[in-house]
């Protein structure tokens, strides 16, 4: 099926609910004809932080919830170390909402920059909806959609103030799984000191 990459969509909700509503009715989108099934959010819809993913892995798939295979479990464990609770104090989305296809044992192919443009005005309504003070972007992808840039080496870490709000690219914790040393200077051991510069951005904007 055709898809229409520069219409106007979606427009706004009244509601996450109604969004999410209208997302799971979605068949015109460019991963519909891949079967897969649409994966939108958890967490807490009140919650000051947001982490922004790539798209859904296969467990992902399955439960229909993002983050909640062996990254997410990282993701977990990154959050809790600077004691923040991923179903108390976060809201976890993506970049794009249904797994890319290909998956047969074989590493997951990321998703292409069409359909990253396509799953991005969802994205923003999402943002708007949920309001959050911090977004932590996780990898190229999540970098790509909402800052327009690649090379997540050069660019996490730092803060980057978008529409009002602060974003910070981080490694996704997919490749901390790929990269396990703890030597100083490697991708664990950055993410640790962001993770700590996080929680002091965190406790000064967030009474
Ligand atoms: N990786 C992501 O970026 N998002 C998920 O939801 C799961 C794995
Ligand atoms: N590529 C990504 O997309 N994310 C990383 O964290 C590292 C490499």
């Amino acid at each position: 099926m055709q898809f229409d990459l520069f219409s106007e969509r979606p427009k706004q909700y009244p509601t996450l609910d109604a969004l999410i509503a209208e997302m799971m009715k979605m068949e015109d989108d460019p991963l519909f004809p891949a079967g897969t099934n649409m994966v939108i959010c958890r967490g807490n819809p009140k919650a000051k932080l947001m982490i922004v993913g790539e798209a859904p892995g296969t467990e992902e798939d399955r439960q229909g919830k993002p983050f909640v295979g062996r990254s997410g479990q990282l993701l977990d464990q990154i959050l809790a170390a600077v004691k923040f609770d991923s179903d108390k104090d976060v809201f976890i989305t993506n970049s794009v909402f249904r797994l890319p296809p290909g998956d047969n044992g074989k590493p997951l192919r990321k998703p292409t920059d069409d359909e990253i443009e396509f799953y991005k005005p969802y994205l923003l309504e999402i943002i708007r909806l949920i309001d959050p003070v911090i977004m932590l972007l996780t990898g190229n992808v999540a970098t790509q959609s909402l800052l327009g840039k690649v090379g997540i080496t050069k660019l996490r870490g730092e803060w980057y103030e978008w529409n009002g709000r602060w974003a910070m690219p981080i490694f996704h914790p997919a490749y901390l799984l790929r990269n396990p040393s703890r030597q100083p200077g490697s991708p664990k051991a950055l993410t640790w000191r962001d993770i700590q510069e996080v929680r002091r951005k965190y406790d000064e904007l967030i009474p």
